[in-house]
């Protein structure tokens, strides 16, 4: 063995399946998703080789953000079940030998929280502290104007509302509806811990993904941010307000709590492109978070000014190799920990994103990147549908209207308002931009069986003979084509694919797991070749060749020096997206290679 004992933990190796419970499988026929439906398919999560699923928000919310603005975190949206469903569904889990995570959004609550509607009541309520309120500014002509100039997540607006019955703006980094809790206050901590943490935990969770892990200590000046897009008084702040000088003393807080229960956490990381200050989170010795999810990877090709306003596929290879690469850097000497993933439900599909959704290059695009993905170190992350190569609806079948995302819906009223209803061509730009990266995509049904009603999506109510109701967003239009069924025995399907690089990853997890990353090729424009190393002197190392493109292509063998070993080796291949067709130092499109370097 090549890791020390101490390094290797059950949650470094784990397989984490993520469910979107509106869009995963509707029970009951009323077109949600619910959690009934998610424990109906456990034996197929627990099939393709996974550990842990992290469900994303069930609680009891108004949907402004589709659960991530919660009004009771002790209880479940109605629509997808009740507490009692859930307990049953975190037995199942157990019951198969997988663990379960839900989803901690504790920076801000729904503004239909209790605690919300108290502190908004009047200036003395006893909970007025539990949120973020300021006094207006006012400008030298006597205008009111919010308190900086932060713009929201969502859209062009300030993160600052008027309150009009008590005179004062409340603080709200995303939508209108979601305020920020005033972390600052002993109070409302130890009721966010007991409420949204240990509610669940004392019904067997198992851990948590931690919802914009780093924005509960704002600095306290609330500083303006600099100035990037001049054509606006609002500006992204997240560099401002993200990692605040309290952020670890309430980590560690909270880890004391989470500790007594053994449960896992996942933090999700935005604003931090500095690999010495996510070590901070995610350091071993540092007791915060076991894991982060960095957005380096995420975050190529996104606009400048706003995350929409670019153009698809405005990236070229060596890119997006130095996104994956800083991640990885993150682990090599260190005792951190990160995550392998390449979507989730803020992310658009990843064939479309990072590879190539044409028809005829999209298996094998989706093989490719679950190949590279295999032999990435960190704890591995899949999201629903990305299993079969799900890929962006496109333009033509799937209409802007279709869109639900607050996301998506408040960037296109921003270019309406910007730039006039009319205005086509802008409109179009901004569709384009969507097509390509809105979150809609990720959260659109999963289709089960293309040759069902709605993709399957609600399969089990109609064969029930249930009416079915129209899945609460358009099904996929390629569900015939891209959908569970058809792949469950088709040996040579992306879903199979996916089975067995997750048992390639466990066999090889030294190496593929817990080894170390070295990009050898980072210029290269067209191919992605890596090499991972033990992280002690062992012998073993594995080289990854990666076609990028739609066409062949050829490739040197890297001389024993690049290698990091002495003599001239041999290789020897031991996976490939195309078995049997494979040759050394040639590449058929989108074709991945892995090789033993002896
Ligand atoms: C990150 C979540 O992943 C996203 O879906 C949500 O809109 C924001 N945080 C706000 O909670």
């Amino acid at each position: 063995m090549t890791v020390t004992d101490h390094e290797r933990q059950w949650w470094k190796q784990a397989v984490v399946y993520q469910i979107y419970p509106a869009s995963f499988c509707d029970s009951n026929g009323d077109g949600i998703g619910d959690i009934p439906g998610i424990t109906s398919k456990l034996d197929y999560i627990a099939s393709l080789g996974v550990d842990v699923i992290w469900i994303c928000p069930m609680y009891d919310s108004p949907q402004v953000d589709m659960g991530y603005d919660i009004s009771n975190y002790e209880d479940v949206y109605r629509p997808y079940g009740t507490v009692q469903d859930m307990e049953a569904l975190i037995q199942e889990t157990h019951a198969r030998g997988m663990r379960i995570m839900l989803d901690l959004v504790i920076n801000h609550t729904s503004d239909q929280h209790a605690w919300f509607k108290e502190s908004r009541a009047s200036k003395d309520s006893p909970k007025r502290d539990w949120y973020i309120w300021r006094p207006a500014k006012y400008s030298p002509d006597g205008k009111r104007l919010p308190p900086n100039n932060w713009r929201s997540n969502f859209g062009g607006g300030s993160a600052w509302e008027w309150d009009e019955q008590t005179q004062e703006y409340y603080l709200h980094l995303f939508a209108t509806e979601q305020p920020d809790l005033n972390w600052e206050n002993p109070e409302t901590r130890r009721a966010i811990y007991a409420s949204a943490m240990e509610f669940w935990l004392d019904r067997g969770v198992d851990g948590f993904r931690i919802d914009t892990v780093n924005m509960y200590s704002k600095p306290p000046t609330l500083p303006d941010a600099p100035v990037v897009d001049p054509k606006t008084p609002y500006q992204p702040a997240g560099m401002v307000y993200c990692n605040g000088p309290r952020m670890h003393e309430f980590l560690g807080e909270m880890n004391a709590i989470l500790t007594e229960y053994g449960a896992i956490t996942v933090g999700e990381l935005p604003w931090t492109p500095d690999t010495q200050r996510v070590l901070q989170y995610v350091s071993a010795k540092a007791k915060q978070l076991n894991m982060v999810f960095q957005f380096d990877v995420v975050d190529v090709g996104i606009g400048k000014t706003h995350k929409f306003a670019t153009t698809p596929k405005n990236f070229a290879l060596p890119d997006f190799k130095a996104a994956v690469g800083l991640t990885q850097a993150l682990m090599r000497g260190s005792d951190g920990w990160s995550t392998v993933f390449l979507e989730n439900h803020d992310q658009a599909r990843s064939v479309s994103r990072f590879a190539d959704d044409r028809p005829e290059h999209r298996v094998r695009a989706a093989k490719l990147l679950a190949l590279m993905e295999a032999c990435l170190s960190g704890t591995q992350y899949i999201y629903q549908g990305q299993e079969i190569g799900l890929v962006n609806a496109p333009k033509e079948s799937y209409p802007v209207e279709n869109y639900l995302d607050i996301d998506s819906l408040s960037f296109y009223k921003m270019v309406k308002e910007r730039y006039g209803v009319d205005n086509k061509a802008e409109l179009d730009k901004a569709f384009d931009a969507l097509q390509y990266m809105a979150r809609d995509h990720a959260r659109i049904p999963m289709p089960w069986n293309g040759k069902a009603k709605y993709g399957g999506f609600s399969e089990a109510a109609e064969e029930a003979g249930k009416e079915v109701k129209e899945p609460w967003m358009k099904p996929h239009p390629l569900a015939a084509q891209i959908d569970v069924a058809s792949q469950l025995d088709d040996p040579d399907s992306v879903l199979a694919f996916w089975r067995k690089m997750l048992r390639f990853r466990q066999q090889h997890a030294d190496l593929l797991v817990y080894g170390d990353f070295r990009d050898l090729r980072p210029q290269d424009k067209d191919l992605f070749i890596f090499i991972k190393e033990p992280r002690h002197h062992g012998v073993d190392r594995m080289l990854v060749v990666l076609n990028f493109t739609s066409e062949e292509r050829t490739w040197e063998t890297p001389s024993p020096e690049e290698l990091g070993v002495l003599k001239a080796p041999e290789l020897v291949l031991i996976m490939s997206t195309h078995p049997g067709k494979s040759r050394e130092g040639q590449l058929a499109a989108f074709e991945g290679q892995v090789y033993l370097v002896i």
